[in-house]
């Protein structure tokens, strides 16, 4: 299989928001989060051939030149992308720095999270102010967030939400939930949104059973569910006839486009969610090529 030596091989608990971004992830000593975006990916194995490079004699200079340009290229996009985008709100950095500093490994280890959760699952300032401003252009009133992890992007979508706006966050680890909740409280955005516990099709199935209409849903769960959140969200009224759908990780790690072989299983579990949604008339979509992939989706 190709894949950098540094990205997880197959990650079923839904990861793949590593962030390079400055804000969330400075200072600290926290170690930096893996590289799983393809973007990501590509500029260490750039790294790594580089650093090869130098040690062998008689390499041409237009090689060298060839490589060197295409890592500059790469190396100093997402930066670059940082920097343009609106800084992030300060209770958000603190959610990100928080959850960078949390010992998730020792936390499974002693059976206090369900499954092995990583800071990598955060999605950070870049995606958590593109949510903000799919929120903002769509005026959604009341936001499903479908695998909150320590809630930045339910945090994020919350603060544009007006004053009388709802967030249900869907989360299926207590212990999760529980950091997510205290760090709602330290927001003055925090109130607008409620913490659904539990595995989220069975809390999609309550909400359809109450009524529940959404104007926004972002899918950051169980990447094998995926089509299942999707046809539970258009075969009912949970998502409004001109609602949204964002869902994360749809380029995976930038192995949903190499041949089924060198696939993971959860690579292969979003190529299908993706090839459903392009073969489904009822809606149409995009997909946006920031960082591990985000695809918007609506009924037409
Ligand atoms: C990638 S993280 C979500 C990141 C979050 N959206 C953010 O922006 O930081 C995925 C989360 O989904 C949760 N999850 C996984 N399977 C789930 C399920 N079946 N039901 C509810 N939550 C689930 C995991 O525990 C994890 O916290």
């Amino acid at each position: 299989m190709i894949q950098s030596a540094k990205a997880p091989s197959n990650s079923s608990n839904a990861s793949s928001n590593a962030s390079s971004n400055a804000s969330s992830n400075a200072s600290g000593s926290a170690p930096p989060p893996r590289p799983i975006t393809p973007l990501g990916i590509a500029v260490d194995h750039l790294e790594s051939a580089m650093a090869l490079l130098a040690q062998v004699h008689g390499v041409p200079d237009e090689l060298a030149l060839h490589l060197q340009t295409a890592l500059l290229r790469m190396a100093g996009l997402d930066p670059y992308l940082e920097q343009c985008t609106t800084m992030e709100s300060a209770e958000l950095t603190e959610l990100a720095q928080k959850t960078r500093h949390e010992p998730w490994s020792a936390n499974y280890e002693k059976g206090e999270t369900v499954e092995e959760l990583e800071q990598e699952m955060l999605s950070g300032h870049l995606e958590g102010q593109a949510l903000k401003m799919f929120v903002n252009m769509t005026q959604a009133h009341r936001i499903l967030d479908i695998g909150m992890f320590t809630g930045y992007s339910a945090l994020a979508m919350a603060e544009a939400l007006p004053d009388d706006g709802c967030l249900v966050a869907c989360e299926i680890d207590p212990y999760a939930a529980d950091f997510a909740q205290k760090m709602f409280e330290r927001s003055p955005h925090g109130y607008k949104i409620g913490i659904e516990r539990g595995p989220a099709l069975e809390t999609l199935d309550r909400l359809i059973t109450a009524k529940a209409e959404f104007d926004f849903a972002f899918i950051d769960a169980a990447k094998g569910e995926y089509i299942a959140y999707y046809q539970k969200l258009l075969d009912s009224d949970l998502l409004t006839p001109k609602g949204y759908i964002a869902v994360d990780n749809t380029l995976f790690q930038g192995q949903v486009y190499l041949p089924e072989r060198e696939q993971s299983d959860t690579a292969r579990a979003i190529a299908q969610f993706n090839q459903y949604v392009a073969d489904d008339p009822r809606t149409e979509q995009v997909l946006i090529p920031i960082r591990d992939g985000v695809t918007l989706i609506r009924r037409v």
